[in-house]
């Protein structure tokens, strides 16, 4: 890792099937974000747990988002890529942070209310502490930027929170990092539904574009988005919210600004549009699929990346959490 460049970190859990809203929320930021930052990006799969998976599916998911990242454009020579259970300072570190977190503050976590109503048969422990586990993600690698949607912002709030009460507690242990939040996309919403999130774990798959679907599924399922009467290609997230979840798409995908989409379709209708969102998406989904098979072949080189990943991520978690324990006064020897 270069010395003069800041440390970048982001995670994706491995589980349900990733969408759309993944992809332009921080993946597809990952390739160009590297040639800037020291870039650390983890498969989240410590975080999966907090609700219940099917073992065999998570093993099964963990490589494929390993190898999702590859042909996105992450480069394991350039960054780092592992698996978070790889790496045993994340629990260490979390458990510590834990002591510097109110149970208020996470009772009060907005996914943490989500997910409990979603789960309320299983709201454990780990779906608490989640955002301290993110907290420990972040702060073992003295990071100063983290790429993600705007569905993480509460969390990264809550670990610069704790990051400076441990700072303040003893003296300056860790950096306090900062969001970064795409321009445009930072948040796509269901398709169905454009008042919520596009989310891995929606009930309706066709509120959903999976990075998994085919050309088919995903013209499919754009033609069936909510629009409004108007027919007109205009952004306005407040009054024509279905809209603009496209026009964002597009220009997500399409590498246009918002006001150039607009233009292209001064004077179409929606089936037109539709129709030309669904196939930029496909247009790009595809090549991504089938780099991502070709790299799953090779599980050989995958194993190799997580373990020189896992390897290169623990020398410098180990170094964040000997100061931390030295500083709660933890014996070393
Ligand atoms: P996860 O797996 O839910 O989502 C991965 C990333 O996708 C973004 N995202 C979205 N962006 C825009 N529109 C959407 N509809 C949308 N849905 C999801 C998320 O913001 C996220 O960036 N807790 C994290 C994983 C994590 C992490 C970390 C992230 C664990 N440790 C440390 C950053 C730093 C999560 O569950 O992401």
């Amino acid at each position: 890792m270069e010395e003069t460049k800041k440390t970048l970190y982001s995670g994706i859990q491995p589980t349900n099937n990733l969408t759309i809203g993944n992809y332009i929320g921080t993946l597809q930021s990952w390739r160009n974000l590297q040639e800037n930052y020291n870039c650390i990006f983890a498969a989240a799969n410590m975080h999966a747990i907090t609700v219940r998976q099917n073992p065999a599916e998570l093993r099964q998911k963990t490589l494929a988002l390993i190898a999702l990242f590859l042909a996105c454009g992450v480069d394991p020579q350039k960054s780092i890529v592992y698996v978070q259970s790889h790496v045993p300072a994340h629990a260490e570190l979390c458990w510590a942070l834990n002591t510097f977190t109110y149970v208020g503050e996470m009772e009060r976590m907005t996914q943490f209310k989500d997910k409990s109503a979603r789960h309320a048969e299983n709201i454990n422990m780990g779906l608490m502490d989640y955002p301290v586990l993110m907290a420990a993600d972040i702060l073992l690698y003295q990071t100063e930027i983290v790429p993600v949607g705007l569905d993480q912002r509460q969390h990264l709030e809550i670990a610069r929170d704790i990051a400076q009460r441990f700072n303040n507690a003893y003296s300056p242990t860790f950096t306090v990092p900062q969001g970064l939040y795409p321009k445009v996309g930072a948040k796509i919403c269901d398709l169905l539904d454009p008042a919520k999130k596009m989310s891995k774990s929606a009930e309706n798959p066709n509120g959903s574009v999976f990075l998994s679907d085919d050309r088919d599924t995903v013209i499919r399922k754009l033609k069936r988005a909510v629009t409004d009467s108007e027919n007109s290609v205009r952004y306005d997230p407040e009054n024509k919210a279905g809209v603009s979840n496209l026009l964002t798409i597009y220009s997500a995908f399409g590498g246009k600004s918002i006001e150039e989409a607009e233009r292209e379709f001064d004077g179409k209708g929606y089936g037109d549009f539709k129709l030309a969102v669904g196939e930029v998406v496909a247009d790009r989904l595809a090549p991504l699929q089938a780099e991502q098979q070709r790299l799953l072949a090779d599980k050989d080189y995958l194993n190799s990346v997580m373990l020189d990943g896992a390897q290169r991520a623990e020398k410098i978690a180990r170094k964040t959490l000997s100061k931390v324990y030295k500083k709660i006064g933890f014996y070393q020897v």
